[in-house]
């Protein structure tokens, strides 16, 4: 019988243990799947070119940066991380990085990730648009998701840059 009790203790402390870090495999898992983070993410070879690059934020950022940035995100996108829109005088729209432009052209690398190049005689309209910011996963993820998600983010240290 106390042996018994003894396990269902030790079973319990496990458990306890077990959720206190965060699981980077479980991270990596949420990070692709329920937290559809990759659809605006890149890491490594994985979601677009286009996408703001994590493959080295465990570099970058300290663990409570992480958290906060998944908590609280920045209410307004970087310049470098905006996506660029050219209307062409056809009417097509072409949306993605802006990779360079001078006085006779635009390029910019397209949602597709082709390398687009447009005649500035031929651009009817272009400019940076207002990505949508990143939403908070304070309501939206569980406390140990989030700490499963900034246990993955921190190994992320460039290795699976192709
Ligand atoms: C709707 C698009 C979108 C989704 C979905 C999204 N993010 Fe972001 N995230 C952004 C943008 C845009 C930025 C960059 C903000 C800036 O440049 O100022 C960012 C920034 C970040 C940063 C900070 C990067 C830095 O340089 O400090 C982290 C970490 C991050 N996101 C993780 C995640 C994780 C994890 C998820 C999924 C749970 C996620 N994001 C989902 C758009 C998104």
């Amino acid at each position: 019988m106390t042996q018994r009790v003894l396990f269902v203790l030790l079973l319990i402390s496990l458990a306890m243990w077990a959720q206190e870090g965060g699981s980077a495999e479980r991270g990596a898992a949420i990070f692709d799947g329920k937290g559809a983070c990759i659809s605006c993410h890149r890491v490594g070879n994985k979601g677009t070119r286009i996408g703001v690059d994590l493959t080295d934020i465990g570099e970058l950022r300290e663990h409570d940066a992480l958290e906060k940035a998944l908590l609280d995100p920045a209410t307004e996108v970087q310049l470098a991380n905006r996506r660029y829109r050219v209307v062409t005088s056809d009417g097509t729209a072409h949306t993605g990085k802006l990779l360079n432009q001078d006085t006779s052209s635009i390029q910019i690398l397209d949602e597709k990730e082709v390398l687009r190049s447009f005649a500035r005689s031929e651009v009817r309209e272009n400019g940076f648009i207002a990505t949508p910011p990143m939403p908070s996963y304070r309501n939206k993820l569980a406390a140990q998701e989030i700490k499963d998600l900034v246990a993955y983010l921190s190994q992320l240290k460039g290795v699976t840059k192709q």
